[in-house]
């Protein structure tokens, strides 16, 4: 597509990967012209409100932390799950903020994070074949031929789920529940009596001590919107391209066009062929977009995709997902941030510590050691302070809730616990506490690149 002829629907002209085949393209039609109907789930004023704080990340000054289910489901909404999402990821950011001295942009990946890219396009099990499961906004993930035809009327409820979940956390994020003075109350019951636990009451007393000194010298924090309140954007990946082109709407504003499905939109690593239509549709958005680089991205195919998708370098425009795994990113990341540099063009980095990491283990479990994912993390801030560039963000699979999907930790969790609580309805997710811990390495590794202490990217063995 030329550069200068987009539209909502342009994509449609692109050859296109990982949508599915809907056998009733009447029904789906009709679905799509009655989502474009519906108001917007998110406003263009607050997509540009979350580009501005990008801009920040990407000038070093603010943290992107981004993270939740790699795929919400229909049958677990409910609002004890959000509030638990929800409350962890306060921590997180407290642990951040407080611990590294650094301004947090929180993005969830809530709200619409419902369709998944295949790496194959069937499923095979004891001797039967069906077409893999897409995500609750395509098809059923039950093993039957019935749950796995791709039915429209799904991306209605995925739409009702999202209104309801983004209505929840507009409520947690501005009604008093995200106020600094319960930093104490978000622990969790089952993260009490964890290794953690101590140190995270550590960090809540002294915010709790610093609210008392504001106190006592006569600023009381409930007039200071900053500690009553928090900002909390969402997201998810923008797979599913006749749903994301019924959620585009102009905005009055600006006359420019906005996906109002979510704040921010993300190109999976599958998708991103720069001819192809989720890059065709997604340039002509003004969201902040991201976009997923493994180790399949080559540094010229990367500056391509950047031309296309911020032809204008404009700051917070676009993040860079990074997900090679923990030892690839020594010899991966590298070419990419100096052809970045050298083009001078202005991105956030951000590393996805967990699609690189994946392991198949005894009884077909998919999961993730945690120490790999850690080791990622060290080994993204490492590089880039080696290259001079800011390791901006982390983008996690993570939930609120106990479960048992990814291998280590600080209770240990092994192989044989994995059957427990493996809740996942597609990848292997960081538990509460899991997620609790990456966070206090991210605040470690801010303040120790900021004092300018020597890294060193470690190998797998070390
Ligand atoms: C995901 O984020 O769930 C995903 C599928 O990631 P990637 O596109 O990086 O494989
Ligand atoms: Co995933």
């Amino acid at each position: 597509m030329s550069a200068d002829r987009w539209s909502p629907d342009s994509w449609r002209n692109s050859p296109v990967q990982q949508l599915p085949d809907y056998p009733d393209q009447a029904a789906l039609q009709e679905v799509e012209k009655t989502l474009a109907g519906y108001p917007p789930l998110v406003f263009a004023g607050e997509a540009r409100k979350l580009k501005k704080s990008l801009a920040k990340v990407a000038a070093g000054d603010a943290f992107l932390l981004q993270g939740g289910d790699c795929a919400e489901s229909f049958a677990e909404h409910s609002a004890d799950n959000i509030r638990d999402f929800f409350r962890v990821f306060l921590q997180m950011a407290v642990v951040t903020t407080f611990a590294a001295a650094s301004p947090v942009v929180k993005v969830g990946r809530i709200a619409g994070q419902f369709a998944k890219p295949r790496s194959a396009p069937m499923e095979k099990l004891g001797g039967v074949e069906l077409p893999s499961y897409r995500g609750d906004i395509v098809n059923g993930a039950d093993f039957t031929p019935e749950a796995r035809i791709p039915d429209p009327r799904r991306q209605i409820e995925a739409y009702r789920q999202s209104a309801a979940t983004l209505n929840l956390l507009r409520a947690f994020a501005t009604g008093g529940y995200a106020n600094l003075e319960n930093a104490h109350r978000w622990m969790l019951g089952f993260v009490k009596d964890s290794p953690l636990s101590g140190r995270y009451q550590e960090l809540a007393d002294r915010i709790t001590e610093s609210l008392g000194f504001m106190r006592a010298i006569g600023l009381d924090p409930e007039h200071i919107q900053q500690l009553r309140e928090t900002d909390f954007f969402t997201s998810h990946e923008a797979l599913l391209l006749g749903f994301e082109q019924a959620m585009t709407r102009v905005d009055s504003t600006t006359g420019d066009y906005y996906d109002t499905s979510g704040h921010m939109l993300w190109i999976g690593d599958r998708t991103r062929q720069a001819d192809h239509a989720h890059v065709e549709f997604c340039r002509g958005v003004k969201n902040p977009i991201g976009m997923k680089c493994g180790p399949s991205l080559k540094p010229d195919d990367l500056l391509r995709l950047i031309d296309m998708l911020n032809p204008s370098n404009e700051a917070g425009r676009l993040t860079l997902i990074c997900r090679f795994g923990a030892d690839k990113v020594g010899e991966f990341l590298p070419p990419l941030i100096r052809a970045v540099k050298r083009e001078g063009k202005t991105v956030v980095w951000s590393c996805d510590p967990m699609h690189g990491n994946t392991i198949n283990v005894a009884e077909g479990y998919k999961t993730r050691p945690f120490e790999r994912i850690m080791a990622e993390i060290r080994n993204f801030f490492a590089v880039h302070q080696l290259e001079g560039t800011y390791a901006g963000g982390v983008h996690l699979e993570m939930t609120g809730k106990n479960v048992t999907e990814c291998l280590g930790g600080a209770r240990e969790i092994s192989e044989l616990d994995l059957h427990d609580r493996y809740h996942t309805h597609c990848d292997p997710r960081l538990n509460a506490e899991q997620s609790i811990e990456v966070a206090f390495l991210v605040a470690e590794l801010l303040k120790t690149s900021r004092a300018g202490k020597p890294a060193r990217v470690l190998q797998a063995a070390e």
